[in-house]
């Protein structure tokens, strides 16, 4: 981010490559990666700051809109475009000026919206369109953003969040990809000390910014998104979408509400206790942010090498990030056994997760030969047991698809 940014807070979310991962770095890796971002929290530490500066590389192509219970979706129209409104009043859209024509000349890349969860449905509702890039007037969807458009929101929802029968946790947990809980990563003492000396106005601090970064982020953006993703990285995916699902019942999936309490004893205990698998929709949230966060690390002088040793940690960071809040964990287990942080319990996951890695590496080897050589070996297939089955059919699909390449 800019130079500009008012935000401070050198508390470290996580290291990744060597490299410290700051909260503006996370929000920059979500904008890098076009992955919405909530963050969640309660205690003034800077939300509404720290999205702000965000707005700043946007130049005007930002909107930044307060979630009040009695905004409907007429007033949120007219916060986007009082065109819109005025239109509508002089039955324009009838008239043959078509809504085309308005949305059109709305041109926000970055919608943030403070505190979300004040948002009756209906508004909450077009403010996700809006982040997704897109407007919906009488059933039609019409473009915004011009090909790129990422949302912020922040609020406290604490436990609501992952309630599944809960209709504002199931809408966060639907659209937005990251949250962070701001509540854990505070900022130091010495930042503290920083922010109340430069000002002990307690409002958030408006910096206009003089010039608009758009066309950069957007570039850089692009970039980022067309990259190749690692085979190691897909095999970790793989890991986390089947390897977690496995449990002595087969499925932690097809168990549905009865798991976790249905589990073998041995089993309430570890990870298979603890965590659901992961979905094909968070799975691509995760390899997103995994590739933002190895491009954040390599600005800060990560070396390719390192970056691309260390494919499992940049994973599993991404990971974190995007689970911990997402409805995976067993939140009981995390209450009785890491006080209520989720964080902490993904902590414990990561590290079982790194040992099973480290038991598996040779078989996995003998397996990434096997698809070098294009061809299926049984034999090689048969290491693969237990939550480790996956494998057979990924390493299988993957010497099909080089076989097939090859000849
Ligand atoms: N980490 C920080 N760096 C710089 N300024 C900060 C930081 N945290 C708080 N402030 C300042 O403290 C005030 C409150 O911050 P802000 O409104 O962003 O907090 P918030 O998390 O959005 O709070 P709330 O949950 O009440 O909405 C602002 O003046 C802001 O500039
Ligand atoms: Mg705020």
């Amino acid at each position: 981010m800019n130079n500009q940014n008012v935000y401070r807070n050198k508390t470290e979310l996580t290291n990744l490559h060597g490299q410290p991962i700051y909260m503006n770095d996370v929000v920059e890796a979500c904008l890098l990666g076009r992955l919405n971002l909530f963050l969640q929290g309660d205690t003034g530490s800077g939300k509404t700051q720290l999205a702000k500066d965000a707005m700043t590389q946007f130049g005007d192509k930002s909107l930044f809109i307060l979630g009040r219970n009695d905004m409907d979706t007429r007033e949120l129209f007219h916060q986007i475009n009082p065109e819109f409104i005025r239109a509508l009043k002089e039955g324009k859209l009838e008239k043959g000026v078509s809504p085309k024509e308005l949305t059109d000349k709305i041109n926000y890349h970055l919608t943030v919206v403070d505190e979300l969860p004040n948002c009756v449905p209906a508004v909450r509702a077009q403010l996700f369109n809006l982040f997704d890039g897109f407007i919906e007037i009488n059933g039609r969807a019409y473009p915004i953003g011009n090909g790129y458009s990422v949302g912020i929101a922040t609020g406290n929802v604490g436990q609501k969040f992952t309630e599944s029968a809960n209709e504002l946790g199931r809408a966060l947990k639907d659209r937005m990809h990251v949250v962070i809980d701001t509540d854990y990563f505070f900022p130091k003492p010495s930042d503290t000390l920083e922010i109340l000396s430069e000002s002990t106005n307690p409002r958030v601090e408006f910096t206009s910014s003089p010039e608009d970064n758009s066309e950069s982020v957007i570039e850089r953006s692009s970039r980022l998104v067309s990259q190749d993703t690692s085979l190691d990285k897909y095999l970790v995916a793989n890991y986390l979408l089947h390897g977690l699902d496995y449990c002595s019942k087969g499925s932690k999936r097809k168990m549905k509400e009865k798991w976790p309490a249905q589990l073998e004893n041995h089993e309430q205990g570890s990870d298979v206790g603890l965590v659901l698998p992961v979905s094909p929709r968070a799975a691509k949230s995760i390899l997103r942010l995994s590739q933002s966060l190895d491009e954040i690390a390599r600005g800060k002088g990560a070396s390719e090498e390192t970056i691309e040793a260390n494919a499992f940690d940049s994973v599993m960071q991404a990971y974190k990030f995007v689970s911990a809040y997402s409805g995976v964990l067993n939140e009981q287990a995390v209450n009785a056994n890491y006080e209520g942080d989720k964080y902490r319990a993904l902590d414990a996951i990561i590290a079982a997760t790194r040992t099973q890695f480290d038991d598996q590496v040779g078989n996995i080897r003998a397996g990434l030969e096997m698809v070098k050589s294009g061809k299926t070996n049984q034999k090689v297939l048969n290491l693969f047991k237990d939550r480790w089955g996956f494998m057979k059919d990924t390493l299988g699909g993957l010497a099909e698809h080089y076989g097939n390449k090859k000849s």
